[in-house]
């Protein structure tokens, strides 16, 4: 309850998302904090009639677009308030899915298989990595994909508690290098680790991770 509390004030102070990009755009994907900024969906490759799990989908925004792009989505929050966000925004299109659930106790039930796997400053940040990984694993398809972004590591003591609005939150923070070896040892392949530089005028780049289920 302790996780959920701390989800749940987290989300009370967020503003929802625009309703277009400066592109015009009613749905889009964003993996960094900056709003119109970093790669798009192509990291997770083709998308039409493929599967997708996100990790810590909020309030929908994301899965909303791949939704819109023909994959069939599946998005796990902890917060119930992140649910109804997204149901209320997102409940209109087909082949989208939330459900409120730890990530770990979904990826425990679920039997499901997913070709691509996100997770956007989500779960994949906050839960311990050995243990979470592996259960990640067991759910891609062959050849699937699993991306994830979050800050780079700020330094200091690992893992720490994270975010003033969660509290009691704790956030395991890797290197580039850290990370490859972890999704190794985990039964991925072909583990890469970009850092995408900040937009003109910030400071904190982010960190954007794939790898791969052997085909
Ligand atoms: C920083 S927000 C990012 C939300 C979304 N990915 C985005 O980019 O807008 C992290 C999200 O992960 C969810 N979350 C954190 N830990 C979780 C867990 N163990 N299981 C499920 N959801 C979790 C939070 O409720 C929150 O909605």
């Amino acid at each position: 309850m302790e996780l959920v509390d701390a989800w749940e004030r987290y989300a009370r102070e967020r503003t929802p998302r625009r309703k277009t990009n400066a592109r015009g755009a009613t749905t889009w994907l964003n993996w960094t904090q900056y709003p119109d900024h970093g790669p798009d969906e192509s990291v997770l490759g083709p998308l039409r009639g493929r599967t997708v799990l996100e990790l810590g989908s909020g309030t929908g925004c994301n899965l909303a677009h791949l939704a819109t792009l023909g994959a069939d989505c599946v998005g796990v929050d902890i917060a119930p308030s992140r649910r109804e966000k997204a149901v209320a925004r997102w409940g209109h299109l087909p082949g989208l899915t939330f459900h409120t659930a730890d990530t770990t106790d979904y990826l425990v039930r679920t039997d499901a298989l997913f070709d691509a796997v996100l997770s956007i400053f989500g779960p994949v940040w906050f839960t311990e990595p050995e243990q979470f990984l592996p259960l990640i694993r067991k759910r891609l398809a062959p050849g699937g994909v699993l991306a994830f972004s979050h800050k780079p590591p700020q330094g200091g003591a690992q893992p720490v508690t994270t975010l003033r609005e969660a509290r009691a939150v704790t956030r395991w923070d890797r290197t580039p290098e850290e990370w490859a070896a972890l999704l190794a040892s985990s039964g991925f392949s072909q583990a890469k680790a970009d850092i995408i530089p900040p937009p003109e005028g910030h400071h904190t780049a982010t960190l954007l991770v794939t790898a791969y289920a052997e085909a």
